[in-house]
């Protein structure tokens, strides 16, 4: 498996409104998809998508306990999340980004409540110049339909993938705990940050604080550091990928 420098995830807090369903935030899309087309030598990436409200909204009617209780909940959400694939990669065509779309209701499924994944597909588009884009969304296994997080899929790939930074692009400069951006965290101060996080009910993967326990558990499993930024302001993905520090909250083993 070849390894990449960054693994990024596009927060659905940034490119859609999630307070509005089925509505992409398109500038924030189109000014991502700039930044990438205008840096001159490209670090090797994998992009990652979050739901926003193409996922969470139309998850929300359906989700009982964790399981979506409806067939046709399950096509509505996918098919969703296929429109939302589809505006991003428009998008980055727009701007030359030779950008590769992998199906995660494809490539990952739920075996005796393990997640197994056909990931070949990611590093062959890595081998071929291309950029593999994979977002959220529903995936089967032997009985039932869940969902799997962007999250969830950004911290497996940057695992798989030995990825120096694990970045979440989001519409908040980072954790903000008393009016202040945390710039640093250490793996064993999450725990303390958590039950001072709010919860959003709408979020059916868990908002900001599965965020945190999603990254726990990256960097308490031997990952690299994460960062969590603020993507929707212009510039901060082209210092990201130009290796800036302070950029957002980064958080690192202890
Ligand atoms: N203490 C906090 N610091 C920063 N953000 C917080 C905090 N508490 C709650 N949040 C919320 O967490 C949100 C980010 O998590 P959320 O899951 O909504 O975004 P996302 O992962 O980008 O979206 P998606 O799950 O659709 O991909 C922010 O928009 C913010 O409102
Ligand atoms: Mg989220």
């Amino acid at each position: 498996m070849n390894n990449v420098d960054f693994v990024i995830k596009l927060g659905g807090s940034a490119i859609t409104d999630k307070k509005s369903p089925l509505t992409a935030n398109i500038k924030v899309i189109e000014n991502i998809a700039f930044e990438l087309s205008s840096i001159k030598k490209l670090p090797s990436i994998i992009i990652v998508y979050g739901g926003g409200s193409f996922g969470h909204f139309i998850a929300n009617k359906y989700i009982h306990n964790g399981k979506i209780i409806s067939s046709i909940g399950v096509a509505e959400i996918h098919s969703a999340m296929l429109t939302l694939t589809e505006i991003i990669t428009s998008y980055f065509i727009k701007y030359k980004l030779p950008v590769f779309p992998i199906n995660s209701s494809s490539s990952f499924i739920l075996s005796n409540g393990e997640l197994n994944s056909f990931i070949k597909p990611i590093e062959y588009s890595l081998n071929n110049n291309l950029i593999p884009i994979i977002g959220g969304d529903v995936i089967l296994s032997e009985k039932d339909v869940r969902i799997l997080s962007g999250d969830k899929i950004a911290s497996f790939l940057a695992k798989e993938f030995n990825a120096k930074t694990l970045a979440f692009g989001t519409d908040v400069d980072g954790i903000i705990l008393d009016n202040k951006i945390l710039h640093k965290v250490r793996l064993s101060e999450i725990e303390n940050i958590i039950p001072k996080i709010k919860v959003n009910q709408i979020d059916v993967t868990g908002g900001m604080v599965n965020k945190l326990l999603e990254i726990k558990n990256y960097i308490a499993s031997g990952g690299r550091k994460a960062i969590i930024f603020n993507i929707t302001r212009f510039g901060m993905l082209t210092k990201l990928l130009l290796g800036e520090e302070n950029i957002g909250t980064e958080v690192d083993k202890d």
